[in-house]
């Protein structure tokens, strides 16, 4: 696997530290609610954070997952979203956190905050772990950031090309001739 990889952005000391930092703001702002909170990983992406992340967080939560496909075969979403599977939970008059591995578009997390909106959630919020500001098509209110990232093509920690390298410990590129 390490062959195909080119350079590492985000090594896991620094991975596990910036989860640990957003674990505890995250803590910090739903301690001592009344509400119980929900909180939602973005399969398949979000699973390897969103396992890292609530160990950071010493407060009582339910964990759920919702998975989304694009249609389409293009690399970039088209903003089209239907859901594949949907939350097992009722999230009715609870706090909802949506975790995300990237969010690059914005498409994907535009359809699922819409969507939960219909669910009179008592509110949503999103943590993400890496960031492409500059790379949104919609507006989307984004509550927790680890690292805003330039637009290079990355794998590791969940993120996958072609499904593969999602078990990678840490963030990398890979090298061109993997993906051309
Ligand atoms: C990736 C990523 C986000 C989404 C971000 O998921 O995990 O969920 O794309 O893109 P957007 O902001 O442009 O919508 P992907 O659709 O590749 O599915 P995966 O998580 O199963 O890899
Ligand atoms: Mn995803
Ligand atoms: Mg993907």
């Amino acid at each position: 696997m390490e062959k195909d990889i080119q350079e590492i952005m985000f090594s896991e000391e620094e991975i596990q530290k910036k989860v640990e930092e957003l674990g505890k703001s995250i803590e910090k702002h739903y301690k001592n609610r009344e509400k119980d909170l929900v909180v939602i990983g973005i399969l398949k992406g979000a699973n390897v954070f969103l396992g890292d992340l609530v160990r950071k967080m010493n407060i009582p939560l339910y964990i759920d997952f919702m998975a989304v496909s694009s249609y389409g075969q293009s690399t970039e979403s088209s903003g089209v979203v239907k859901i594949v599977k949907d939350l097992d939970m009722e999230v009715e008059n609870k706090d909802v956190l949506i975790v995300e591995d990237i969010i690059d578009t914005g498409l994907t997390l535009h359809y699922l905050t819409e969507n939960l909106g219909t669910r009179k959630a008592n509110s949503i919020k999103i943590v993400t772990l890496l960031n492409k500001e500059y790379r949104r098509k919609v507006e989307i209110p984004v509550d927790f950031v680890g690292f805003e990232i330039p637009d290079e093509f990355i794998v590791g920690y969940g993120i996958d090309y072609a499904e593969k390298y999602r078990n990678l410990p840490y963030i990398a590129t890979l090298k061109r001739e993997v993906y051309q």
